[in-house]
């Protein structure tokens, strides 16, 4: 018989004995080559690979674009199939995630919630832990894949994992850029050629300044307008040195990025 007297055996020992590997890949669909570096690395590093995609309705604000997100279920299955996923999960209505209604029930760690995206969009991050969680729960993934793109969003899911105790590696995957610097999204496809164009400035800007006052005032020349623009540890534990951190409107869409600095 065996005792276990600790969280690290149990999971050791739960580990050993599923015989496959799952990758789970949280997406709300609308694909792009970002969304499928994160399924090709669970495709090479997993025997099985889920993916989900779901418009998540609780972490989008009022006045957000919940009912004009783009969607496109069918284009984004016949890209999946091409990178040989095993499952996609995409529930056909909110009520198959939300049964008791968009209850929040998960809350991302107190500091790292409320600041940089939290200020902007005060109850986002409460709606992608509580829809994450879920997932993770339906899904029992051994890992997990998130982009860098959505760095704060990827270190409260860090957090979460750790926090609660979730039997899930968290890995990061790096930024997919278009030629132009412009760190794809699905919200690009709000533009039209040319102000997608112009948009690559962001991240141009970004790159080539030397602090963030400089980079703030080349963006607002440029006609961004600037939700916010700073310097943070890597670990987003404070500000500092090590990553910068941005939001911007432009020609109505917002836009956020982040680099190494
Ligand atoms: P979504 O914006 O569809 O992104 C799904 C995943 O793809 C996230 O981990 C995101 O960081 C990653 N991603 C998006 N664009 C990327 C790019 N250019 N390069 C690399 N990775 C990129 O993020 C969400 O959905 C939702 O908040 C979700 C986690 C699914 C919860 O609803």
């Amino acid at each position: 018989m065996k005792i276990i007297r600790s969280r690290r055996q149990i999971i050791n020992w739960r580990d050993h004995r599923k015989k496959l590997s799952v990758g789970f890949v949280p997406t709300m669909g609308f694909l792009h080559e970002g969304h499928l570096d994160l399924v090709r690395r669970a495709r090479q590093e997993n025997d099985f690979v889920a993916v989900s995609i779901f418009v998540n309705p609780t972490q989008f604000g009022p006045h957000e674009d919940f009912a004009a997100y783009p969607r496109n279920e069918k284009r984004d299955f016949a890209m999946l199939r091409r990178e040989k996923v095993d499952l996609v999960f995409a529930p056909k209505s909110p009520k198959e995630i939300y049964p008791n209604g968009s209850d929040v029930l998960v809350r991302g760690r107190k500091n790292l919630n409320s600041v940089l995206e939290g200020e902007y969009r005060p109850t986002h991050f409460d709606g992608v832990t509580t829809v994450v969680l879920k997932l993770f729960n339906l899904i029992a993934p051994n890992q997990a894949y998130f982009g860098e793109k959505d760095y704060q969003q990827l270190q409260l899911i860090r957090h979460m994992a750790s926090d609660l105790f979730l039997p899930i590696q968290v890995k990061a995957v790096k930024t997919r850029r278009e030629k132009t610097g412009l760190a794809m999204s699905s919200r690009n496809s709000y533009f039209s050629e040319a102000d997608r164009q112009a948009a690559s400035k962001f991240y141009q800007i970004l790159k080539n300044s030397k602090t963030t006052g400089a980079a703030k005032q080349a963006l607002r020349k440029e006609g961004f307008q600037i939700d916010y623009l700073e310097s943070w540890r890597k670990d987003l534990s404070q500000p500092g040195k090590g990553r910068w951190l941005a939001a911007v409107k432009f020609k109505g869409v917002r836009l956020i990025d982040n680099l190494k600095k």
